[in-house]
C-alpha cells in the first residue's frame, strides 16, 4: 500500500475538512438535541462532490476513489456522525447502482443521488425479524404483467423518510440467499409507507425509520442486477459500506481525542493540569495508538478496494477494530472529562452515544468475526 496521498486524495480530504469544520460542526449539537435531519447540509455536500466520491464522473461523481472516500468520511464524522452516516449510505447506494445498474438506471438514479436531487439514498435490507441473517428476509416481490409488486416491512432504514432513491431487497424466488433480488424504489412511490422515526441513543440527527410496502407496484425496470442476484449485491455493497463505517469510527474517535486533549490541558486537580498525570497520559497514548491502527486498517481496506483486490476480509477487520476501538476511546474520553463528560456541555457524551451503533449497523462485530474467520479458513484450505 502506498502511504503517500495523491493530490486528488489530499484535495478531497481538505475540501471535506473545511466544509465539516465550518458548516457541519457548528450545528451538530443542536441537530442532535432536536433530532434535526441535515437535509440542507446534504445538498451542500452533493455540491462538493461528496455524495459520489467514488462514482465515475460520467454519472456526476467525483471519481476520486475509495481512499479519498474514506478520508472524506473521517472528516465528516469528526464533525457530525449523523451527517456522515447519511453521506455514507448515499455513497453506498450510488456506487451499488453504478456497479450493477443498467445505463438508464445509472443516468436516472445515480445522477439524482450524487447531485443532491434525491436528498439521500437509503439501503433497505434489514427487516423486523432479520438483521444479521440477511438471507432470511421475507419481503416479497412478485411479477404482475411487466411490473413487480412489493409487500413486506423493513426496519432501521437510515434516511428512510427523506431518501429520494432507495435500494430495497425482496424475495423473488426460493428460500435462502439465492432467492433474493434488489430493486430501485423512488421515495414517495405509492404503496411505500414510512413509519415514525426511531428515538435513538445516538445519531439523533440521522433519520431511522421502518418502511412498509403494501402492494407497492414498481416497473420492470426497477430490478437492479439480475433476478436472484440480490444477496450478492447486498454483500458487495456492505463490503464497501463497512469501510465507510470504519472511517466514521475513526473520525468520531479523532474528535473525542481532540476534545479530551483540550480538556486535560485546561482542567486542574491537585494543583496541576490533568495532562500532567501519568494515568491520564497513558489513556491518551492508548487512544492515539489504537486510532492510528484503525486508520491504517481502514485505509488499507480502501486501498485494496481501489486497486480491485479482494477486500471483504480487510473491510470487516477495519470495521470490527475501528468500531470497537471507537467505543473504548469515547468511553475513556468521557472518563477523562469526569462529571462534565456526562453532560452535553462537552461533546464527548455525543461521541460516545454516536460510536455505540458502529459495532451494530452494517453488520455487528459478531458478523464481522464470522466473515473474517471464513476468509482465514478459506485461505488456509
Ligand atoms: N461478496 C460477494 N458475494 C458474497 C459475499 C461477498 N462479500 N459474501 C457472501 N457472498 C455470496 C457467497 O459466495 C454465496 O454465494 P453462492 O450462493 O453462489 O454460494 C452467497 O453469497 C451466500 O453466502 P453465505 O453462505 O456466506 O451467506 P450467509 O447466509 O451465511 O450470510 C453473512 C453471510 C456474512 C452472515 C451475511 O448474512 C451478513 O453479512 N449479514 C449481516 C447483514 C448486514 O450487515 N446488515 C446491515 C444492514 S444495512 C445497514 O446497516 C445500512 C445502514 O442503513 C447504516
Amino acid at each position: 500500500m502506498d502511504l503517500n496521498l495523491t493530490e486528488t486524495q489530499r484535495l478531497v480530504r481538505q475540501t471535506a475538512r473545511t466544509f465539516a469544520q465550518e458548516r457541519v460542526l457548528p450545528g451538530a449539537r443542536e441537530r442532535d438535541r432536536k433530532e434535526l435531519f441535515p437535509a440542507e447540509l446534504l445538498r451542500e455536500l452533493a455540491g462538493l462532490g461528496l455524495m459520489g466520491v467514488n462514482v465515475p464522473a460520467a454519472y456526476g461523481g467525483a471519481e476520486a476513489g475509495a481512499v479519498a472516500y474514506a478520508l472524506a468520511m473521517m472528516e465528516m464524522a469528526a464533525a457530525c456522525a449523523s451527517t456522515a452516516v447519511a453521506m455514507a449510505v448515499t455513497n453506498m447506494c450510488a456506487e451499488l447502482i453504478c456497479a450493477f445498474g443498467s445505463e438508464e438506471q445509472k443516468r436516472t438514479h445515480v445522477s439524482r443521488l450524487v447531485s443532491g436531487d434525491a436528498v439521500a439514498g437509503a439501503f433497505a435490507l434489514s427487516e423486523p425479524q432479520c438483521g444479521s441473517d440477511a438471507a432470511g428476509l421475507t419481503t416479497t416481490a412478485a411479477r404482475r404483467g411487466g411490473d413487480w409488486v412489493l409487500n413486506g416491512s423493513k426496519q432501521w432504514i437510515t434516511s428512510g423518510a427523506h431518501a429520494g432513491v432507495m435500494v430495497v431487497w425482496a424475495r423473488t424466488g426460493a428460500p435462502g440467499s439465492r432467492g433474493l433480488s434488489a430493486f430501485i424504489v423512488e421515495g414517495g412511490t405509492r404503496g411505500l409507507l414510512v413509519g415514525p422515526p426511531e428515538d435513538k441513543l445516538g445519531l439523533r440527527a440521522s433519520n431511522t425509520v421502518p418502511l412498509v410496502f403494501e402492494d407497492c407496484v414498481l416497473p420492470g425496470s426497477a430490478l437492479l442486477g439480475g433476478e436472484g442476484e440480490g444477496f450478492k449485491l447486498a454483500m458487495m455493497a456492505l463490503d464497501g459500506g463497512r469501510i465507510g463505517i470504519a472511517s466514521q469510527a475513526c473520525g468520531v474517535t479523532r474528535a473525542a481525542l481532540e476534545a479530551t486533549v483540550r480538556y486535560v490541558r485546561d482542567r486542574q486537580a491537585f494543583g496541576k493540569h490533568l495532562a500532567q498525570f501519568q494515568a491520564v497520559r497513558f489513556m491518551l497514548a492508548n487512544i492515539k495508538t489504537e486510532l492510528s491502527a484503525a486508520e491504517a486498517l481502514t485505509l488499507r481496506a480502501a486501498w485494496c478496494k481501489e486497486h480491485q483486490r479482494s477486500f471483504t476480509q480487510e473491510a470487516s477487520m477495519a470495521k470490527l477494530f475501528a468500531s470497537e476501538m471507537a467505543n473504548r476511546a469515547c468511553d475513556k474520553a468521557v472518563q477523562l472529562h469526569g462529571g462534565y463528560g456526562y453532560t452535553d456541555e462537552f461533546p464527548v457524551e455525543r461521541y460516545l452515544r454516536d460510536a455505540r451503533v458502529q459495532t451494530i449497523y452494517e453488520g455487528t462485530s459478531e458478523i464481522q468475526r464470522v466473515v473474517i474467520a471464513r476468509e482465514v479458513l478459506r485461505a488456509a484450505s
